[in-house]
């Protein structure tokens, strides 16, 4: 694999990567462990769409994570573990010992009847627990499913029932902070409408008394005592499934985004090492939850594909106070630290005093992904964390990509604060206006879209490839439509603005407002609702929900904390609005589509310019929406 090294070798593969493109990511794939090798590269179009890289290939990626490893890195810690109170024993994982837990859990899931193709629904804490769940997954077959374990049992019944799961792992609870997460009773609730779920595999990590199914509940810690720590791992195509990963979508049900063996596993390691310059010994250290994207892709796949030693965090930034991130950085000695806009943003303002005590100095390259930068946050970032000697690397990708798409390369690629700079070799960027009319040039703004297939490219949308189709290929003819505004500066540099569609990000999250609309109207009272986002100092973007209450309640008050109660117990606590205002009305068009862009100027307290409301069903709400608007 070529590892890039300086900025003309980065024109240079870039360049190759345009023009020859099947030459360049055979180079790159031509250093796993392949049972077989592929016999053609690529085959595509993006009106199916179809795409496939590595066609008949045959490979495992656990091999390529693990027993790759195992002859020159065995005793090398793979995974530190670090828990959510620093009173408690963490633990370190040598690659040999990650293979050997992998392989028995793989074992107990095969006991369970998991084969092939089956596909397994992973809701857990932050333990390495959850990481040899998603690897012995990957090691049979299996197709793994991660939720989130902040969403609530009604987000997770939902993405069992569409992945149609026979099998759930979790575990008895979780610590995040100084709360308790009691992930087993939210597993029941949900199951009690997944008749399909026959097994429950339970680690246990907080010892609160939990609910056992008979014949459907195991434990993790008895069932491993049962079976092996040999087990070969299953030959898988190139394009079979690796594993599904929902996602927020304009609609209110999520997106089951598909990635498939093969070219998802030469994607992420190739992106992992030459973003990021991984050097063979650094300590990696990505906090995004194994829950999203981040973390499937640069905390357990990419850095265990190149045989790094990757931090897995299970607490919060502010536990037990704010300086944890920058104590755990010393006590690891991490190199390369990875994390979130939101996380830098929410630290920042809790002052220097958090920052001083600890040297950091083991630090060389920082990153942050899921959310554009502020201007004021990478200073600060680059300054008091990375003592201005660390580059900064703002990395744009989506669940959909797989990996980093566009992002500088550390220290290779010059930064500008705010940018995610240029795309990575294999990635086309275009910039369209709304109507798909290419923008040529620099200096121009519109929709992000790309041209070419990268190897980690979305597959399908679990169970149903049209809604694939209509998302991401539809609205731009032979274009991968990314949902996000951006620029092109006058260097050619990329800056992503934000979502353009009816998805937002709160806190780096990715979330639909239909989703949000959808629990709030569980309210017995509410009947209809409208979500829309306005800026927010820490979390970039803010909830504000507009209700519309049957029964005129005069305890507004009451009713705006049972209406947050109702989505932390339908979605969790981080789709939770952050402003509510009860209405009678929304504002509609004469055929009922409610006008967001008015409600959207009205969370962002421009009153003064709502545009034209004349086309309007009834314009007097407008009115008095304004007057009770939450500032
Ligand atoms: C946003 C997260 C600006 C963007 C990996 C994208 C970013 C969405 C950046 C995908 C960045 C991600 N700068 N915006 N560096 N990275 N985004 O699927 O809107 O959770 O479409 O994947 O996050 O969110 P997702």
């Amino acid at each position: 694999m070529s590892r890039i090294t300086s900025l003309e070798q980065y024109h240079a593969e870039y360049r190759k990567s345009i023009e020859q493109p099947e030459i360049f990511w055979a180079e790159q794939a031509a250093e796993f462990t392949w049972r077989k090798k592929w016999n053609k590269v690529l085959e595509w179009n993006f009106t199916g769409p179809d795409v496939k890289w590595f066609i008949g290939g045959k490979l495992n990626i656990t091999e390529n994570c693990l027993d790759r490893h195992l002859a020159e890195r065995g005793d090398q810690t793979a995974m530190i573990w670090e828990p959510n109170s620093p009173d408690e024993a963490g633990r370190k994982i040598s690659y040999k010992e990650l293979h050997a837990e992998v392989c028995r859990f793989a074992n107990v899931l095969k006991k369970h009847g998991a084969k092939k193709g089956d596909r397994v629904c992973i809701y857990m804490p932050m333990i390495p627990e959850l990481a040899v769940a998603v690897l012995a997954c990957a090691r049979i077959g299996a197709i793994h499913s991660v939720v989130f374990g902040g969403f609530s049992f009604s987000s997770l019944a939902d993405r069992v029932h569409d992945a149609d799961c026979r099998i759930v792992v979790t575990a008895d609870g979780g610590f995040r902070g100084a709360k308790d997460i009691p992930l087993k009773s939210v597993v029941d609730e949900a199951l009690k409408t997944c008749p399909s779920v026959t097994k429950v595999l339970v680690a246990k990590r907080t010892g609160v008394a939990v609910n056992m199914v008979e014949g459907r509940d195991l434990w993790w810690s008895e069932e491993i005592k049962t079976v092996s720590a040999d087990c070969p791992a299953e030959e898988m195509d190139s394009e079979d499934m690796l594993f599904i990963l929902y996602t927020s979508g304009s609609t209110g049900k999520p997106k089951g985004v598909v990635h498939t063996c093969g070219g998802y596993m030469v994607y992420v390691k190739y992106t992992f090492e030459n973003v990021f310059q991984y050097n063979p010994g650094d300590v990696f250290w990505c906090t995004a939850d194994v829950g999203w994207v981040t973390g499937h892709s640069y905390l357990v796949y990419g850095p265990l594909l190149a045989g790094a030693t990757t931090v897995m965090f299970e607490g919060i930034p502010t536990f037990p106070d704010a300086g944890r991130f920058w104590h755990v950085i010393d006590k690891h000695k991490v190199n390369i630290f990875y994390t979130a806009p939101t996380a830098i943003r929410s630290l920042e303002a809790m002052g220097l005093d958090f920052v001083k005590p600890y040297k950091l100095d083991s630090l060389r390259v920082l990153g942050t992904v899921g959310e554009p930068i502020n201007a004021e946050a990478w200073e600060w970032y680059h300054k008091n964390i990375g003592k201005e000697k660390c580059p900064i690397v703002d990395t744009w990708w989506q669940t959909e990509t797989g990996g980093i798409l566009i992002s500088p390369l550390a220290g290779i690629t010059k930064t500008k604060p705010g940018f995610a700079t240029w795309p990575l070799p294999g990635v086309q960027p275009v910039l369209v206006d709304e109507a798909g009319n290419e923008l040529q040039g620099n200096g121009v703004e519109g929709r992000l879209c790309i041209r070419f297939p990268w190897p980690g490219i979305i597959r399908t949308t679990y169970g149903n490839h049209e809604r694939c189709r209509a998302t991401y290929f539809e609205t731009y003819k032979n274009l991968y439509f990314t949902g996000d505004g951006c620029r092109r500066d006058e260097d050619g540099y990329y800056r992503i603005t934000g979502r353009v569609d009816d998805v937002i990000k709160v806190s780096g999250h990715l979330l639909g407002t239909a989703e949000i609309e959808n629990a709030i109207n569980e309210h017995p009272d509410i009947v209809e609702s409208a979500v829309v986002a306005f800026p927010h100092d820490i979390k970039g973007w803010g909830i504000y929900a507009f209700c519309i209450d049957e029964n005129g309640r005069k305890d507004v008050e009451s009713l705006k904390k049972e209406i947050i109660d109702t989505v932390n117990k339908y979605m969790g606590p981080i789709a939770k609005p952050d402003k509510i205002q009860i209405v009678t009305g929304l504002p509609k068009t004469r055929s009922g589509k409610i006008m967001r862009r008015i409600l959207r100027k009205i969370a962002e307290g421009e009153t003064s310019s709502l545009g034209d409301i004349s086309t309007l069903l009834d314009p007097a709400v407008v009115e008095e929406i304004v007057k009770g608007a939450v500032m």
